[in-house]
């Protein structure tokens, strides 16, 4: 935070203009489009070529095991760390993510799973942290819990029993919910969430997926993290998976049912085909945009 950043997640020099239906997505140009992201730690590849398409209004679930790169690409995105190849558009501009600044400066928030909120401060100032509002010099108190209680509201967040509270008195839920709603109040257009409910019971998990559903319905891109595929089917709309470090498959929920992700989650591959495919009127799966079956591993 004290280093000075490099500035605005700068443009490249040649802006790539977003080229809608092409790739996976197919439908409409992404708010973010990752293209051949290369990163390896030492001599361990964490991910290959990996091209992703996260649109504007969609849940898009980021799927794979343990080690598959799923954490890795999230910091990629989230500027904690830089690729070592391969191209991220931003609203069809090729941007350089360096910090998790440049990140913030474009609408990126991420969510992630240890939820970086600090314990003793209050629900207000976890909100504002870093980015307090001031009024003449003072911190405008009265506008950052009108904001925080308005951001809430609007997230239907109604569990909270005092925006005074400290972060440390509330329950897993209740702080995903906070973390949230600070994404959303500092009018985020993408958030990743990595295992947001990894750790929550019954009831917190309900309230999460439904501010997932709620942040979409805001016209946000949401990238969800989930082993869980009863989260996965119940809120995404997009499902990618990753498989050792390679993107395996990425493309329509229809496309895809439990059994198939888990085949792509273990094996990097599945021949299986949706079931009811034709009793729904869908067309049958195309390989999710031509990349099921590792055919993106070129
Ligand atoms: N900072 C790091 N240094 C070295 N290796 C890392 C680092 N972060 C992740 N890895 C490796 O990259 C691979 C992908 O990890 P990760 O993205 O955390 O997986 P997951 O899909 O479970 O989130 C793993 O082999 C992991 O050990
Ligand atoms: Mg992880």
């Amino acid at each position: 935070m004290s280093t000075p950043s490099p500035g605005p997640a700068s443009p490249a020099p040649a802006p790539v203009p977003a080229r809608p239906g092409q790739g996976a997505a197919a439908d409409g140009a992404a708010l973010l489009r990752l293209r051949g992201i290369e990163k390896h730690f030492g001599p361990v590849q964490a991910l290959h070529g990996v091209d992703l398409d996260l649109p504007a209004g969609k849940v898009t679930a980021l799927c794979g095991d343990n080690g598959a790169g799923k954490s890795v690409l999230t910091k990629t995105i989230a500027g904690i760390h830089q690729p070592d190849h391969g191209e991220i558009v931003w609203e069809g501009r090729r941007v350089h993510i360096r910090t998790p600044r440049d990140a913030a400066l474009l609408g990126i928030e991420t969510v992630y799973q240890d939820l970086a909120l600090a314990d003793n401060l209050d629900i207000v100032q976890n909100m504002f942290l870093g980015r307090e509002k001031l009024n003449r010099r003072l911190l405008d108190e009265d506008a950052m819990e009108r904001l925080a209680v308005e951001t809430l509201a609007s997230l239907h967040v109604t569990t909270v029993r005092s925006i005074r509270q400290p972060v440390a008195s509330l329950s897993g839920g209740q702080r995903q919910a906070v973390a949230v709603a600070k994404a959303v109040m500092w009018n985020s257009k993408l958030v990743m969430l990595d295992e947001p409910t990894a750790a929550l019971g019954v009831a917190q998990t309900r309230m999460v997926l439904d501010l997932v559903k709620r942040l979409k319905e805001h016209g946000l891109a949401v990238m969800v993290i989930s082993h869980n595929l009863n989260d996965v089917f119940e809120v995404a709309d997009r499902i990618a998976v990753l498989h050792l470090g390679h993107k395996v498959a990425e493309g329509p929920i229809e496309s895809f049912d439990r059994e198939i992700v888990v085949d792509y989650m273990t094996s990097g591959r599945s021949t299986r085909q949706v079931a009811e495919v034709g009793a729904a009127g869908r067309p049958p799966a195309e390989p999710a945009g031509g990349v099921r079956d590792g055919q993106s591993r070129g």
